[in-house]
């Protein structure tokens, strides 16, 4: 029987302890804002702004949405980002992906002022993240090591296998986890036998966003399991990993929903209050 890695309390915690951080910079009538750009209507997307929307709203953050519609030109997205990127009141900013086929995402990405990379995908914040230089991450990674660190997981020497090769998670969570001396291999579509290598894993992440991906032949027992997927089948939002037989064998796994999800949005949270301190110093 696993120990499961409860992602919706250690959010309640952080999202608290950033309420009272707000508090003491409204005390210094600092204001922490973040300027969220919303293009077209993808519905996942409408889902995880909502969520991002009221929990700034929580904690105390000012949040601005700028919605486009889909037909938007890249020139106008780069004009608008200039602007924000001017403009003092606004202290981090993040475009809501995916973004519609006109627009490179990387050209956009890049536009944002590296100190106001509220999602940290600017290539000088990943970069630095590389490094280890850098406390400026992905949400989502920071979310993964808000989990490890609560439940005093310590990857060092361990085997860790990421799943997925995004920039998003992929890249960066295997960068994190190399900087905290684990032994990290990157698997991706590509791969061709996923399962001998899943049962190498003391740690599991998996970031791609197919259901019943790992089953429980294919873990080691004692195996930690992180769960990045997220999968609607049949109305029901499962992740890659097969929760319940995985349960039974693995030391630890995370549920979905309520394990990275929740710590995702609060850690964009995290990151925004971050980078106003960063610029008022
Ligand atoms: N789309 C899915 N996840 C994310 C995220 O973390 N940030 C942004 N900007 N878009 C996303």
């Amino acid at each position: 029987m696993a120990l499961r890695l409860d992602g919706k309390i250690i959010a309640q915690q952080l999202s608290k302890s950033l309420q009272n951080k707000v508090k003491e910079l409204k005390t210094k009538n600092i204001f922490p804002t973040l300027c969220v750009i919303e293009v077209g209507e993808d519905p996942a997307s409408t889902i995880y702004l909502r969520a991002k929307r009221n929990l700034a709203k929580k904690i105390g953050i000012n949040e601005i949405t700028i919605k486009f519609p889909s037909s938007v030109t890249e020139v106008e997205l780069l004009q608008k980002i200039a602007e924000l990127n001017r403009d003092p009141k606004i202290n981090a900013i993040m475009v809501q992906l995916p973004l519609p086929e006109q627009i490179n995402p990387l050209t956009i990405v890049k536009a944002i002022e590296p100190a106001k990379d509220a999602d940290g995908f600017h290539p000088y914040n990943q970069g630095l993240a590389w490094q280890g230089a850098s406390d400026i991450l992905p949400a989502t990674v920071r979310g993964i090591l808000e989990i490890l660190d609560y439940y005093k997981i310590n990857v060092s020497g361990k085997n860790v296998l990421v799943i997925g090769r995004s920039l998003i998670v992929g890249k960066p969570i295997a960068s994190q986890l190399l900087n905290r001396d684990a032994t990290v291999t990157i698997a991706h579509s590509k791969t061709i036998n996923l399962e001998q290598l899943t049962k190498q894993a003391d740690l599991i992440i998996s970031d791609v966003g197919k259901a019943h991906l790992i089953t429980s032949e294919m873990i080691k027992k004692g195996a930690i399991l992180v769960d990045v997927g997220m999968n609607r089948e049949q109305g029901k939002l499962m992740g890659d990993i097969e929760y319940e037989e995985c349960f039974e064998k693995a030391q630890a796994i995370t549920p979905v929903p309520g394990g990275v999800g929740p710590l995702t949005v609060a850690s964009l949270m995290k990151q925004v209050i971050i980078l106003t301190e960063y610029q008022v110093d």
